[in-house]
């Protein structure tokens, strides 16, 4: 017997976007069943038997998850199209042909570990506030963070009204006037390394994400990619 599945998971797993964003793509009119749009949630369909559309384009659950680490270069954007004709960040993977989709977000300028997947349940496990899978940067930062200050921030500091959860910190060199430091986040505000070192007084200069939990960039060049195994995708929950 088949069973059925809500038509937002279903589309996750289906490889379309995350779960979130499937809501989102619902609520905007973009997916229908049997050729009726549907706008609420809740709706369940049963996979192979009701004919969902994204963008009248057929659903369905054949397409191979796969999983890649991008090292992405500044200057890139992590959504999937740009009004202004920024480069977007799936252009770097040459010859891969699945439908892709960045989990999270980094800014413009940011650099460094950027999952892509067309594994909308896996991207949602990641980005979900209950896992709180930590993500790892290295920030230049400008002038020297005093012990207090990274006290501060390893506790959590107001931001935009709410105080960030706990955060690892710490100096790994210092580079004239500035430092390189080290933090360890496991929530994923917009900007959220960036407003919290500017909060403490010391502006980020540079910015590179290292990590996602303990699957590090490696070896991986700017601007070059891996695909990722079942060990490694592991590593992102420890
Ligand atoms: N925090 C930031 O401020 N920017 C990023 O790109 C990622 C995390």
């Amino acid at each position: 017997m088949i069973k059925p599945v809500r038509l937002q998971k279903f589309l996750a797993q289906s490889g379309v976007c995350s779960r979130r964003k499937a809501e989102e793509h619902i609520k905007a009119g973009r997916v229908a069943v049997d050729g009726q749009k549907v706008q609420e949630m809740g709706v369940t369909i049963l996979p192979g038997q009701n004919r969902v559309t994204f963008d009248n384009k057929p659903v369905t659950l054949e397409e191979k998850l796969v999983y890649y680490m991008l090292n992405k270069p500044g200057g890139y954007v992590t959504t999937l199209s740009d009004p202004q004709g920024r480069p977007i960040v799936t252009s770097l993977l040459k010859g891969v042909n699945s439908r892709l989709f960045p989990v999270g977000r980094l800014d413009l300028d940011t650099e460094g570990a950027l999952i892509l997947t067309n594994d909308g349940n896996l991207a949602q496990r990641i980005q979900h506030p209950s896992y709180a899978t930590n993500k790892s940067y290295e920030a230049l930062v400008k002038g020297i963070p005093s012990k207090s200050k990274i006290d501060q921030l390893e506790t959590g500091i107001m931001l935009e009204g709410k105080k960030t959860s706990p955060a690892r910190v710490k100096i790994l060199s210092e580079k004239g006037r500035n430092c390189l430091m080290k933090i360890t986040i496991h929530e994923g505000r917009k900007r959220q390394v960036k407003k919290m070192f500017s909060q403490m007084g010391h502006h980020v200069l540079h910015l590179k994400r290292t990590a996602y939990g303990k699957l590090t960039l490696g070896s991986l060049t700017t601007g070059s990619y891996r695909l990722l195994k079942p060990v490694d995708l592991k590593k992102i929950f420890l």
